[in-house]
């Protein structure tokens, strides 16, 4: 495989993070879940299976509709964590490159926030296909652009500005690929599937100074937080100092918020979906 170091590098990192991970990302990647549950077109009866779960919210979002649903991750830690959150849903370690599932079982297959960390996305659209029945839906998310995913644009617009963007981190598919709407359609319809469509999605990321998404980004995932951890320590001063001033246009003015130095940072993903003819 074209990105074998890149696989291990991620499968050990999201082992190691399972509760930073809910603690930053938790409230922000839910908020686009009912909008991939209905472009899935997920609701009672539906045998639904999360991709990637991470702590199971898709999952436990679509039983929530009246669904049933499995759940896969390759990371073990994060599937105990997911397992005591979400006791209702089916949960397995596997990868989305190996679906532990026989074929046409699933009416439904959601991967959010997944296919950028697959080493070969398109060998997860493979596995999605195959385990969809006929007439079935997939739907995938990945945040859009950093010019409007700001979270993530002032944190690598600030390493650009301070520090290092190559730091030897193993070869891996780009980060921002599923970004770009007209990628997502070309991928799906490579995989076979009909009907694809691609939208953006808002999302808000709400942090609470001192914290910024610099910290979410550094504690939270697993390679924008090795690219963050490699910078020298008076570069990652500097980074922090530029991601606190360009954090202030995103603190919230109101009397109610601003003792708390509340920020609600713009995060929007894409959402691409399509149907298995
Ligand atoms: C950004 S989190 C997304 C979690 C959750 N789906 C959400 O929306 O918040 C990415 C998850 O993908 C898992 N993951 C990454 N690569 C994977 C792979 N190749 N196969 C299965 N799971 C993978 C990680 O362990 C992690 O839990």
């Amino acid at each position: 495989m074209q990105f074998d170091e890149f696989a291990a590098f991620e499968k050990n990192g999201w082992e190691h993070v399972v509760q930073q991970y809910e603690d930053y990302f938790g409230r922000l990647t839910v908020q686009s879940h009912p909008a991939m549950l209905d472009a899935l077109e997920v609701g009672p009866g539906t045998r639904m299976l999360d991709v990637a779960a991470g702590p199971g919210y898709l999952a436990a979002a679509a039983i929530e509709r009246g669904a049933t649903a499995a759940a896969i991750d390759f990371s073990a830690s994060m599937i105990a964590h997911a397992r005591q959150l979400h006791p209702e849903v089916e949960f397995q370690i596997a990868g989305a490159e190996h679906l532990p599932f026989d074929a046409e079982s699933f009416d439904a297959v959601g991967i959010s926030f997944g296919m950028l960390h697959f080493p070969e996305p398109e060998r997860a659209l493979e596995e999605a296909a195959r385990v969809l029945r006929q007439g079935g839906r997939v739907a995938f998310t990945a945040w859009a652009p950093p010019e409007r995913a700001v979270g993530f644009g002032m944190v690598l617009d600030a390493v650009q500005l301070h520090g290092k963007l190559d730091v030897g981190l193993p070869p891996s598919p780009p980060f921002f690929r599923f970004s770009d709407p007209d990628e997502c359609l070309r991928v799906l319809t490579e995989a076979g599937f009909t009907a694809a469509r691609a939208d953006e999605v808002e999302q808000t990321w709400h942090l609470v100074l001192p914290e910024t998404p610099l910290d979410g980004l550094m504690h939270g995932g697993v390679r924008m937080a090795a690219l963050l951890r490699a910078q020298s320590k008076s570069a990652l001063a500097q980074i922090e100092q530029e991601v606190r001033m360009r954090v202030k246009a995103y603190s919230q003015q109101g009397a109610q918020h601003a003792q708390f130095g509340e920020l609600l940072v713009p995060m929007p993903c894409v959402l691409a979906s399509a149907t298995k003819p």
